[in-house]
């Protein structure tokens, strides 16, 4: 019988994770900071073609591309003469599960089955459980799904009860917990009893999953319009969608287009306090998962992740939570397109940003998410006014998160909020030393640290001096 307190399975955990993924990530380890991560990429062992013969297999991916003619019509009449890129949107929501995480599932499914692993799992709040139940039911094996749920009260916000709906229905096993650190302790328990294979969002199966979302869009841009698009959006949260876009984006040549994060501004609210739990109006794609996992992409569920979207970003903008839900409804009365959430942020930068490029320029906004009951705007801002937000038409910009939610006046209110990447970097770097607990970094590591933040030597540099850590 095992010991089964928390400190005596945390104590495990490196154990289990390599039982439950099949693989030994020490093996990329240099000892100090840097990690070899292109080798862990590259061993997933499969090419991009491959990757895509699978998800064509399993319904996934070659979904439709839209041009959003009514959305860039109505962004032309509030900009100056000549300004107004066209949009067009990815329409993810036709997977089978309704979003861009049947890409990531279907390849982490398939090697599961591959590998002879009887089930699969995942830890999450997100539509991500709903994919791999999906993927997991069309593959015969089982499905358990650990799901933060609710605050001590036991009271669930709308769109994580969507979630955890749509997880069972997909006949997933959905492990209900509240809000607290015992979600990763669960987590490995039950992978260590049942032995199921951990379908991590950030495995590098995931993200290699990814790549065909990007590798898609540049192909279908080019051959409708003759060009690589100049912008692609993608909604944030843990970086495997950045992540997985960007490199397939790079796979099919298209490495001028500028790779755009996006995220719901939650500044403020913690995502670790059941005070706040159900003052959140968005469960993913908001700042509160964003700014951390960019700052420290490896606290995940496995010891590295491969979702790095510093590597990747172009720019980091952040949208306020009133503007996300004008722009669903925009979506849905000016193109006849009801979306969920999600999707819809990317989106909402994107409106904003077009006034500010050319009109012959192209934005893709690189996904939409398939909506239901909970995660529609009316249940979204009736539980928000339950839990006291104020919510009033006004000036986005006065948007106090847990507080009010304050819906644009007027198109013309949607706003380019740049987040400071730099500060980002150098709080990444000083969680690499503090996580390595080095005092000297190696001349490996600088490279490391110059790929994963993008920035050049001085800039690294500089923040190394800062923190009295000594230069190779
Ligand atoms: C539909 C949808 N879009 C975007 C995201 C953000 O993706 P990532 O966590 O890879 O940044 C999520 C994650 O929960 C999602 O469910």
């Amino acid at each position: 019988m095992k010991d089964l307190s928390y400190d005596a399975v945390m104590g495990r955990a490196g154990e289990i994770m390599k039982t439950s993924l099949g693989l030994d990530y020490d093996k990329y380890e240099s000892g100090s900071i840097a990690f070899d991560y292109e080798q862990m990429m590259e061993d997933v062992s499969m090419s991009l073609d491959e990757v895509i013969g699978i998800q064509r297999e399993a319904g996934v991916g070659n979904t439709p591309l839209v041009e959003l003619k009514n959305m860039t019509d109505l962004v032309r009449k509030i900009s100056e003469p000549g300004k107004g890129a066209r949009i067009f949107v990815k329409d993810e929501s036709c997977n089978p599960s309704g979003s861009f995480k049947d890409r990531r599932a279907s390849i982490s499914v398939y090697m599961a089955e591959k590998m002879g692993y009887k089930g699969v799992m995942s830890a999450t709040s997100g539509n991500y459980g709903a994919a791999v139940a999906s993927q997991a039911a069309m593959r015969n094996l089982r499905c358990v799904i650990v799901q933060e749920c609710f605050d001590s009260k036991g009271v669930g916000q709308p769109e994580i009860i969507e979630k955890q709906r749509k997880c069972e229905s997909l006949g997933a096993e959905v492990v209900q917990l509240t809000v607290g650190p015992e979600l990763f302790y669960m987590y490995l328990r039950i992978l260590e009893e049942t032995g199921y294979f951990n379908a991590s969002l950030y495995s590098h199966f995931g993200i290699s999953g990814v790549e065909s979302l990007g590798y898609e869009i540049a192909n279908e841009v080019k051959e409708r319009c003759g060009k690589f698009p100049e912008v692609v959006i993608a909604t944030t949260a843990g970086g495997g969608n950045v992540t997985g876009t960007a490199r397939g984006l790079i796979k099919a040549g298209a490495t001028d287009t500028k790779l755009i994060g996006a995220s719901v501004d939650l500044t403020g609210l913690s995502m670790a306090s059941d005070e706040d739990f159900n003052k959140k109006s968005f469960t993913t794609g908001h700042t509160g998962f964003g700014i951390p996992h960019a700052a420290m992409p490896d606290n995940t569920d496995t010891p590295r992740s491969a979702a790095r979207m510093l590597r990747y970003m172009d720019d980091y903008l952040t949208v306020k939570q009133g503007e996300v839900f004008y722009v669903t409804e925009l979506l849905a009365q000016l193109e006849g397109m009801e979306r969920g959430p999600a999707g819809n942020t990317s989106l909402t930068a994107a409106f904003a940003l077009a006034s500010t490029m050319s009109e012959d320029e192209i934005i893709v906004v690189q996904e939409t998410e398939y909506t239901g009951a909970g995660k529609s705007p009316l249940p979204q801002l009736a539980f928000a006014r339950e839990n006291g937000i104020d919510i009033h038409f006004g000036d986005p910009d006065t948007d106090v998160p847990g507080k009010s939610i304050v819906l644009p006046n007027h198109p013309s209110m949607l706003k380019v909020r740049h987040a400071d990447l730099d500060k980002v970097s150098a709080s990444y770097i000083k969680n690499a030393v503090a996580e390595a607990g080095v005092s000297k970094v190696t001349e490996e590591d600088m490279e490391f640290l110059i790929a994963e933040t993008r920035h050049d030597r001085a800039f690294v540099e500089g923040c190394l001096k800062d923190l009295g850590v000594q230069l190779p």
